[in-house]
C-alpha cells in the first residue's frame, strides 16, 4: 500500500495524488466563466459526470470519450499532474473536483465558472468506496465492512465526511452558478438528465444528439471504454483483481451489504447529521 497522506481543512487525501502545492493551486485557481467543474463526493457518479459532459460537448460524437482517458478531458484540479494538463485546455474546460466547498467555494465565488453537483445515497457511496478501497492502493487497506461503515459514518475516510460534503455545498449553491442532481436521477431517467444538463450548460442539442449522448454514457458501454474503466491505470495502483472500477453502477445495492441494525444506524446518524439540511434526496427508484 502507498500509504502517504496529504491533508486540508482538517481532511486526508491520498499522498500519491496530492501535495500541498498541488492543493494550494486549487485553492488559488482562477476559474474561467466558461469553465464547468463537476464537484462530488468520491463514488458519486464523478466518472459519469465527466462522460455525460465530454460527449455534449463534442455532440454525441465518441471519439474523444474513446481516445482520450477521462482525468486529462476532465482532470482533477487538486491532483498533482493537473497543472500541465489544464494549461492545454481551450473552450470550456471541464474541471472535476472532490475538495470540500470551505476549500475551493471562494476561488469559485471570484469566478463565473458552473458548478455541477452530483450526489449519491450515500448508503451506496459507502459500498462503493469499500470496493474502491480494495482496489485502490493509495487509499488505506479497508477494514472489515462494518468497521468501515462505522469510519464513514464518522467522516473519517479519505475526502472526509460525506454528509459535510453535500451539506457544506448545499449552503453555498445560491453564490455559484449551481446545478445538483443525483446519481439516482440520472438512473431513473438518463435522457431527462442529460436534457436539463445541456438547458444548465446553455447547449441547446437536437434529439438524435442526445440519442448519441445517451447511448455512450450507459454503463454497459461506459464499463468497456479503457478511457473510462481505469484499465489504464497499472495493477501496483489499482488492482482490477480486487474489483473492478465501473463495478455494479446500480442504486440499492446497500441492500446486499448492510444488516438491519447497520441500517437502522445509518438512517440515525442520517437524521441527526441531514435535521439542518433542506435538501430533498429520492434515494429509491
Ligand atoms: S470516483 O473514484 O470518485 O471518480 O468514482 P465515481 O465515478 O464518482 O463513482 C464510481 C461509481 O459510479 C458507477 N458508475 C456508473 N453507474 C451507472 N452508470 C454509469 N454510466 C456509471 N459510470 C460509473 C461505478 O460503477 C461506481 O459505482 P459502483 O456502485 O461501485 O458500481
Amino acid at each position: 500500500r502507498m500509504d502517504d497522506t496529504e491533508s486540508i481543512a482538517g481532511i486526508l487525501l491520498p499522498g500519491h495524488l496530492h501535495s500541498q502545492q498541488s492543493l494550494q493551486y486549487a485553492q488559488d485557481f482562477q476559474f474561467k466563466e466558461e469553465d464547468i467543474v463537476i464537484v462530488t463526493y468520491p463514488k458519486s457518479g464523478t466518472t459519469w459526470m465527466q462522460e455525460i459532459l465530454t460527449l455534449i460537448y463534442s455532440r454525441g460524437d465518441d471519439d474523444i470519450a474513446t481516445t482520450v482517458p477521462n482525468w486529462r478531458r476532465a482532470p482533477w484540479l487538486e491532483h498533482i499532474y493537473f497543472k500541465d494538463v489544464i494549461i492545454e485546455g481551450n473552450g470550456p474546460r471541464i474541471i472535476t473536483t472532490h475538495l470540500p466547498s470551505d476549500v475551493l467555494a471562494p476561488a469559485l465565488q471570484k469566478s463565473k465558472a458552473k458548478v455541477i453537483y452530483v450526489a449519491r445515497n450515500p448508503k451506496d457511496v459507502a459500498v462503493s468506496y469499500y470496493y474502491f478501497h480494495k482496489m485502490a492502493r493509495f487509499l488505506p487497506n479497508p477494514q472489515p465492512f462494518p468497521e468501515f461503515l462505522e469510519k464513514f459514518l464518522e467522516g473519517k475516510v479519505y475526502y472526509g465526511s460525506w454528509f459535510e460534503h453535500v451539506k457544506d455545498w448545499h449552503s453555498v449553491s445560491q453564490t455559484l452558478d449551481f446545478f445538483y442532481i443525483t446519481y439516482e436521477d440520472m438512473q431513473k431517467d438518463l435522457r431527462r438528465s442529460i436534457k436539463k444538463i445541456c438547458q444548465f450548460l446553455e447547449t441547446p442539442m437536437y434529439s438524435k444528439e442526445v440519442d448519441k449522448v445517451e447511448q455512450h454514457s450507459n454503463f454497459a458501454v461506459m464499463s468497456q471504454n479503457s478511457m473510462v474503466n481505469y484499465t489504464l491505470i497499472p495493477c501496483e495502483i489499482m488492482d482490477h483483481t480486487q474489483s473492478k472500477f465501473m463495478r455494479k453502477g446500480v442504486v440499492g445495492d446497500w441492500q446486499q451489504h448492510f444488516t438491519e441494525e447497520q441500517n437502522k444506524m445509518f438512517d440515525k446518524v442520517f437524521q441527526e447529521k441531514m435535521s439542518d439540511c433542506d435538501l430533498q434526496f429520492i434515494w429509491t427508484l
